[in-house]
């Protein structure tokens, strides 16, 4: 497919390299338009070489192709990295005062931002009101990843990973035209992730298998249809999603309180993660020694049911939740009751063993509505069961 990497004037520049090299290994034609202030970053020569394709900044040059019409028009997606604060400015106003702005105006597809610059500059009520302008007509504007910046300062604004970045470009282009519906923007959605660790003492945990997949595919597909997502994520080995603020958890009480506080302000909560029903009574704060005689039984507590909390705390109307349930006996009687226990919205059940559920890349779920309904998502892999999943709570949100 045809890609347009647009790139802006930021340090971050030297990563889109990297994620130039990694759409045109994966079979796709790409030209790169960076903004003539790009240039200072990273030269076009590099940008020519690695594409294979000519660079030029400025509708002035090959003037008989009209390159500004005719390479908007023909892109399936633009992919603007990094996204200076300027850049945002200027495409909100839809200015065309370089190539690559030009181009923005011209292109039909799918358009993706993803911003880098300095904390206060993307927190400025100037770049806030650009960034919600450029949402509000369909682009996918990311939010930047927390970390070093490039001083010595640290906060949100950075590019993110250009695997990540990568994964949302893929992601868009196999949507195709349906990654011009963002039915998720302006909403802001919560999804946990993983499996909880319940500490015995300074080394040991009841844990489970949940590898995090599911509920990173849910973040992961949810951005690309527009959504503002927060991921609680409970002890997964899996790299930050591009665009999703991560919120760090290890046990169920403090996944119920991130999820708590999170949702807050949330339209929806997907609650994928796999929470342990129980905890050790006691945690011993130093390591528990082998002491030769019979070792004390490990007595357990129950954790409160976090979906349950979620259903009751219910303060936005119309605010839908999900809890997930692996079964591996009778997937429709048990989901039913399960989903009556909970009082949550959708239930997501999964069949657990053969291969599915854990780890996979695949999965295969039933997903029982409290309205009654009954919806059978076959065999497919986790980030198409993860846009399934959103269409069924877009159907419900107010
Ligand atoms: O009852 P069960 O553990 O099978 O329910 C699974 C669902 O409930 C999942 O959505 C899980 O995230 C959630 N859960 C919870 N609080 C618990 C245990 C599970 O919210 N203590």
């Amino acid at each position: 497919m045809r890609v347009v990497l647009g790139v802006g004037a930021g340090i971050a520049a030297y990563k889109c390299c990297e994620l130039l090299r990694l759409l045109t290994e994966s079979g796709h034609r790409v030209r790169v338009v960076p903004t003539p202030a790009a240039l200072e970053f990273v030269g076009a020569a590099t940008w020519a070489a690695l594409s294979g394709e000519p660079v030029s900044v400025t509708p002035w040059e090959d003037v008989h192709e009209v390159p500004h019409v005719r390479l908007g028009q023909e892109a399936d997606l633009v992919f603007v990295a990094p996204a200076t604060a300027d850049l945002l400015a200027r495409a909100a106003v839809g200015m065309s005062d370089d190539l690559l702005t030009a181009v923005l105006l011209t292109a039909r597809c799918p358009v993706v931002f993803a911003p880098a610059m300095h904390t206060e500059m993307w927190e400025h009520p100037a770049t806030r009101a650009n960034v919600a302008t450029l949402r509000g007509r369909g682009a996918v504007v990311l939010e930047p990843a927390s970390g070093r910046l490039t001083g010595r300062d640290t906060g949100p604004g950075r590019l993110p990973e250009p695997a990540e970045l990568f994964s949302v470009a893929r992601r868009l282009l196999a949507r195709g035209t349906r990654a011009l519906i963002q039915d998720l923007a302006g909403r802001h959605l919560v999804v946990s992730a993983g499996g909880t660790r319940e500490e015995l003492d300074p080394v040991r945990y009841l844990g489970n298998w949940s590898s995090g997949r599911q509920g990173y595919a849910l973040a992961e597909t949810a951005v690309s249809r527009g959504g503002q997502v927060t991921l609680i994520a409970a002890n997964t080995d899996l790299p930050d999603p591009a665009g999703v603020k991560v919120v760090r958890v290890r046990s169920a009480l403090q996944l119920r309180e991130e999820a708590l506080a999170a949702a807050d302000t949330a339209d929806a909560v997907v609650m994928a993660a796999a929470v342990a029903d129980y905890r050790p009574a006691a945690r011993s704060d130093s390591k528990i020694k082998k002491t030769g005689a019979a070792p004390d039984p490990v007595v357990l507590a129950e954790n409160p049911d976090i979906v349950r909390d979620l259903v009751a705390a219910r303060r936005r109307p119309g605010q839908v939740i999900v809890a997930f349930g692996a079964e591996t006996g009778d997937l429709l009687a048990n989901g039913r009751q399960k989903l009556a226990r909970k009082g949550s919205d959708l239930l997501v059940v999964n069949k657990v063993g053969n291969g599915l559920a854990f780890g996979t890349a695949d999965n295969e779920v039933l997903v029982l509505g409290a309205d009654g309904s009954e919806v059978m998502l076959p065999r497919a892999a986790k980030e198409e069961i993860a846009d399934s999943i959103w269409d069924l709570v877009v159907a419900r949100l107010p």
